[in-house]
């Protein structure tokens, strides 16, 4: 089954896509963690996307479209994945269309999960993420078990991103109201977009995408 996840900064995709994959056997295609990790490695790609991103803007549909195209013609893609933080302009998702009937696959779903715009503020101020295993954490809503250590990797360094701060996170927003929002007609037309809740507890949200990929 292959996917999209659907929202505004802060909505839950990360934290959904990882445990769909943990659990489902899905591949997670984070486009925001693919271009993290170019920066961090001083790509070429990187140094284009750096400032970019850190005023909370969007990265070129030509830098996209490539970068995600050859993501999902790797072998690990065929199981079914799950795209999180893709597409996120008309271009892109025209795109994505044309890549996937070249290559014989088929979106199944989209999935969006609509969070109201004080919380998703709150969500991004508060984030942390394991800078081992990327898995994602949050002051208030999602804290390690034990403070200061990983639970799954039992690393005890954490990352915070540049862009999560409330003034970025304006940008962030206007970026998505005024160029990925229209996506959801692009999609609904053709009948493959469901709604989630995404103000729901993490684990009611995952319940209701389950239900979404279970054909409810
Ligand atoms: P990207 O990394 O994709 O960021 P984003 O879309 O802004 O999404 P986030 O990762 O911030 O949020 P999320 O929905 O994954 O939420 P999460 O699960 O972490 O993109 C970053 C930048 O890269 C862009 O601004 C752009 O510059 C560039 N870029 C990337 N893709 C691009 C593309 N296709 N085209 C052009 N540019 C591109 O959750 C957030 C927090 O809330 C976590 O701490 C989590 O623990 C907590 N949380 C999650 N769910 C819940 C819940 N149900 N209740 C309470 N807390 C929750
Ligand atoms: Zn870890």
């Amino acid at each position: 089954m292959n996917i999209i996840l659907l929202g505004p900064p802060g909505a839950g995709k990360g934290t959904q896509a990882q445990r769909l994959q943990a659990e489902k056997g899905m591949v997670q295609l984070s486009t925001g963690d693919m271009l993290r990790a170019a920066v961090a490695s001083g790509s070429e790609l990187g140094m284009k996307a750096k400032g970019i991103m850190e005023r909370g803007e969007l990265v070129p549909d030509s830098l996209m479209v490539g970068l995600i195209q050859d993501r999902i013609a790797q072998p690990d893609a065929a199981k079914g994945f799950i795209l999180d933080g893709f597409p996120r302009t008309e271009a892109q998702a025209k795109a994505l269309d044309d890549m996937l009937a070249k290559a014989g696959k088929k979106l199944d779903r989209v999935v969006e999960m609509e969070v109201d715009e004080q919380a998703l503020t709150e969500r991004i101020v508060g984030r942390f993420t394991c800078a081992k295993c990327g898995t994602g954490y949050h002051d208030k809503f999602k804290r390690p078990k034990v403070d200061g250590v990983c639970d799954v990797c039992g690393s005890k360094e954490f990352t915070r991103r540049k862009d999560d701060n409330a003034e970025t996170m304006k940008t962030r927003m206007v970026a998505y109201r005024a160029q990925t929002e229209p996506l959801l007609p692009y999609y609904g037309a053709r009948g493959v977009l469901r709604k989630v809740d995404g103000m729901a507890a993490m684990d009611e949200v995952y319940r209701q995408i389950s239900g979404v990929l279970s054909g409810a």
